[in-house]
């Protein structure tokens, strides 16, 4: 039995900010569990919900120093669905309001969760072959691995892989701050290890330091060792070439089911979606006072609002694309130009636009199922999850051909019949608009098209069935089998 630990800083259902949860919470429970016995830790948030709170017990604690304070950690666990899941309990680190606030704190967070998560394991009595680390939050875990808890046989032989899910959130902050924080010599801060120009970087520590790199997507693993897309560490990427991998994500797909999901107005299948699926779409124009009308092309969003998901490009263009005989309805919060922009949109077109800032859960799987394009058109996306939970639904992806958007949606071709989505390959405002009205012309012109579109949409399968199984061979392989 090969042991794994995951080391993340958000997981469903215990708390979910973006992608990362939906991975961490859906892939350990996909592994072959005669072969594998997958854990995870994460930290215990106060913003956690009272009801995930009350199923974590009490495992045990202990006092551990972090530069010079000496800081309480406590350990509790619980099980959810079949995998066990521990917390890191310090109401001074993770009291806050949301699992991420200021950099500046945060950094001194994270550093206190890799080094508890690290610290934990003899008391819990866990000894795991690797320890699987997801994003710059814990990119101190493969560096302490090298560093204080080398030697000794308990930590001796564990290996480490770090899953890079978005390498543009690299944890920076001044070098001697996080000397200190850390409790890290000089050594370690050089411009081949955690020094990143001027500054200190976690994410380039766990990337220079794990056994092998991962990321979330073919096409991104090759794209982040160009400077366009390597965030100022594709010189790193390059040279670690040898051990960086893509495997594209998958989604849960007993959460995401439009046959048994009960957030939905109606249910449906691949069978009958044509009878039942606009269903939803007449409840969700009523829910949020859009003109009625089941046969009016709807596009959905759901989407943090950052520059990385293109909505400068929809900004650009929105005026045009509301002469379109389409509505258009947005669930998202994020920056301020964004948000106002779709409010803005919303009161302007007010029985074509809804604009939803705030998060919800259920409107997020109402507008999956209800809508009948999806639109993604980022500037850069290591896989996306949106695109497939759509595919999944029924609803056709409009995409910019980039990372894991690239190698998960197959653009619609008209004369060979294949195709489970559209998609345009330059950042440009007029080749999106150019894509989606060709989307609207396929859906008002030849519907019968459109509809295969959607089957074979439907049929793709990106559960994690193929994924974890290559996360399984490369865990083979890291230990010698
Ligand atoms: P990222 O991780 O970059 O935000 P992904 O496409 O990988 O993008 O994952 C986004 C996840 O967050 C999806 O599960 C999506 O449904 C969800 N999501 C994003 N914004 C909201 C929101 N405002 N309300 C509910 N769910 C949201
Ligand atoms: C990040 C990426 C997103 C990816 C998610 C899960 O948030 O932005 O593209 O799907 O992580 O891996």
């Amino acid at each position: 039995m090969k042991k794994i630990l995951f080391v993340a800083s958000e997981s469903v259902p215990f708390i979910k900010t973006g992608g990362l949860a939906d991975v961490v919470g859906s892939l350990p429970k996909c592994f072959d569990k005669e072969k594998y016995d997958v854990r995870v830790i994460l930290p215990k948030y106060m913003c956690m919900t009272q009801e995930v709170k009350d199923k974590m017990e009490y495992v045990t604690h202990f006092y551990m120093d972090l530069c010079w304070r000496k800081q309480y950690v406590g350990i509790l666990k619980t099980d959810y669905e079949g995998v066990t899941y521990y917390f890191i309990d310090n109401e001074y680190y993770f009291g806050g309001p949301k699992p991420y606030g200021d950099i500046c704190y945060d950094i001194e967070k994270f550093a206190f969760f890799s080094r508890a998560a690290l610290s934990a394991l003899p008391l819990i009595g866990f000894q795991p072959d690797i320890i699987h680390c997801h994003d710059w939050q814990t990119g101190l875990v493969p560096v302490y691995l090298k560093d204080s808890f080398h030697g000794g046989d308990f930590y001796q032989n564990m290996k480490s892989i770090m899953t890079i899910h978005n390498l543009k959130f690299q944890g920076l902050w001044d070098v001697k701050t996080v000397m200190d924080i850390a409790g890290l010599s000089s050594y370690y801060f050089t411009s081949d290890k955690l020094k990143y120009y001027d500054d200190a970087n976690l994410l380039k520590g766990g990337i220079v330091y794990a056994d092998y790199v991962t990321t979330v997507s073919d096409t991104y693993a090759q794209e982040i060792k160009t400077p366009f897309y390597g965030e100022g560490l594709d010189g790193l990427m390059r040279a670690r070439s040898n051990c960086l991998w893509g495997i594209v994500n998958g989604i849960d797909y007993d959460t995401y089911d439009p046959k048994t999901d009960t957030m939905i107005a109606k249910n449906y299948d691949a069978m009958n979606f044509r009878r039942e699926k606009s269903k939803n779409k007449k409840a969700l124009q009523e829910q949020l006072g859009l003109a009625v009308d089941e046969k009016k092309m709807m596009i959905g969003i759901v989407s943090r609002l950052t520059d990385q998901k293109g909505f400068d490009l929809i900004s650009y263009v929105m005026d045009e694309l509301c002469q379109d005989e389409i509505q258009l309805v947005v669930l998202g919060t994020g920056d301020e130009k964004y948000e106002n922009m779709f409010r803005h949109f919303d009161w302007k077109y007010a029985d074509k636009v809804s604009a939803n800032i705030y998060y919800s859960e259920e409107l997020s799987h109402k507008i999956y199922a209800s809508c009948d394009a999806f639109l993604m058109p980022s500037l850069f996306e290591p896989c996306g999850l949106s695109q497939l939970m759509s595919l999944r639904y029924g609803t056709v992806p409009i995409v910019r051909e980039t990372g894991g958007l690239k190698d998960t949606v197959e653009p619609y071709n008209e004369y060979e019949n294949t195709g489970t989505g559209f998609s345009f390959a330059n950042y440009n405002a007029h080749e999106m608009l150019h894509t989606i009205r060709y989307a609207e012309q396929v859906y008002y012109d030849r519907k019968r098209e459109w509809n295969k579109i959607v089957d074979r949409g439907m049929a793709a399968d990106f559960s994690w069935s193929v994924s974890a199984k290559k996360y399984e061979d490369l865990y083979n392989r890291l230990l010698g089998y």
